[in-house]
């Protein structure tokens, strides 16, 4: 029987295995001016403007445990160029993505072009730790101590090759983290000077103010799942009963009004734009009403979801992770698609109405 759940992960893993499958095909970065340049917003609170939709960099490097080879950096750096030449100047990492690689060859691909590392935002994030006990379930473990949060930076700054990160992420809330050990991480790195801004993903409402109250820097950033398959954070407004028991309600307010920047992580997982065909039948309305404004728009159901989110007015900043560099292209078209309430309103009742049945 499929659901929407069964689906976002089946999505995410078909995406994982078709990551290891990407064109092999040489690319030197050329760091020239974009060719498509994007709206850029600025991040309140601190000085840097970036593009309006972000490339994530978690499938940027085969999904295995194999050392990184010149065919993996060589496809990386076509990913990377591809989102520079679309507009894209904010790129989204993590310490642990691709098992380290994607760092690493990032910062191969930094070093190739030396001139490319002013010309973008560097975000990654820290917390995750793989697990070393095989016996534990999960595969993973949570850790924002202050010791690893530093090391965690420290190792990001080698792979990536450079001497800053521009933003840094507690991936997600660390049951066990102290806020005062946060604090006195973020104050080693501000002192250091290896991070300039500081932010969160995954977070909910109440573990912000949590950390709100001992942090001497600022929240600039929230990176949350969010997309039209996963609306229902903003459907929150339409109805009271549509976020399950694992999503806090009130965060988007709650971010706009703190001035942090809203970061939307797997923005097309589970869309409308690729249903099975064993889709229940609102998922399939969903994505007929999609269908039918993307046809109308002349272009595609992929790009009209992102369009959805750039409606919003809360800046919500979309981070895509295609391995595919046409569909980096195809889905930076976004960027000038404006919707229309009668059209927005129709994506997210059709979308709220597939998420609750
Ligand atoms: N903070 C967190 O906890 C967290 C969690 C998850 C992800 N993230 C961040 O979010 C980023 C994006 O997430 P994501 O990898 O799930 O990416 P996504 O942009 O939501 O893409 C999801 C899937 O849609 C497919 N797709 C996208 N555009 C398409 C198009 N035009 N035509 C056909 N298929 C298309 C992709 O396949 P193709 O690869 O074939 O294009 C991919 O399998 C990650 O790289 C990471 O930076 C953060």
């Amino acid at each position: 029987m499929w659901t929407r759940r069964t689906f976002i992960t089946q999505t995410a893993l078909a995406g994982m295995l078709a990551a290891t499958d990407r064109s092999q095909q040489s690319y030197q970065l050329s760091g020239g001016a974009p060719l498509r340049p994007m709206t850029t917003q600025k991040i309140a609170r601190t000085d840097l403007a970036v593009s309006r939709i972000a490339y994530g960099c978690a499938k940027l490097v085969p999904l295995n445990s194999a050392p990184l080879d010149a065919s993996a950096i060589s496809s990386a750096e076509r990913l990377v160029q591809t989102s520079i030449d679309n507009g894209i100047t904010l790129f989204d990492l993590a310490d642990h993505y691709g098992y380290f690689k994607a760092e690493e060859a990032f910062g191969k691909v930094l070093h190739r072009s030396p001139r490319l590392r002013q010309r973008i935002v560097i975000q990654s994030k820290a917390g995750v730790r793989g697990q070393t006990q095989p016996w534990l379930p999960g595969g993973y473990y949570l850790d924002c101590s202050r010791e690893h949060i530093v090391n965690s930076v420290e190792g990001s700054l080698r792979r990536l090759g450079t001497d800053h990160l521009d933003i840094l992420l507690l991936h997600y809330p660390d049951a066990l983290g102290e806020p005062q050990e946060i604090a006195a991480a973020f104050e080693d790195l501000t002192a250091s000077g290896k991070v300039r801004y500081f932010g969160v993903s995954n977070h909910t409402v109440s573990q912000i103010e949590l950390l709100r109250k001992v942090l001497r820097q600022p929240v600039v950033v929230n990176q949350i799942p969010l997309g039209l398959a996963l609306c229902d954070v903003i459907a929150d407004g339409l109805n009271g009963n549509l976020a399950d028991s694992t999503r806090v309600t009130g965060i988007i307010d709650y971010c706009r009004l703190h001035d942090i920047c809203l970061q939307a992580h797997s923005p097309l997982q589970g869309t409308f734009a690729n249903l099975p065909a064993d889709a229940n039948p609102k998922a399939k309305e969903a994505a007929r009403v999609l269908a039918r404004i993307a046809a109308a728009r002349s272009t595609t159901p992929w790009v009209i979801s992102l369009a959805w989110l750039l409606r919003h007015p809360a800046a919500i900043l979309p981070i895509i992770g295609s391995t595919d560099a046409a569909h980096i292209t195809e889905n930076c078209a976004a960027d000038s698609v404006h919707l229309d309430r009668e059209e927005w309103y129709g994506l997210l009742v059709s979308a709220a109405a597939a998420l609750q049945s």
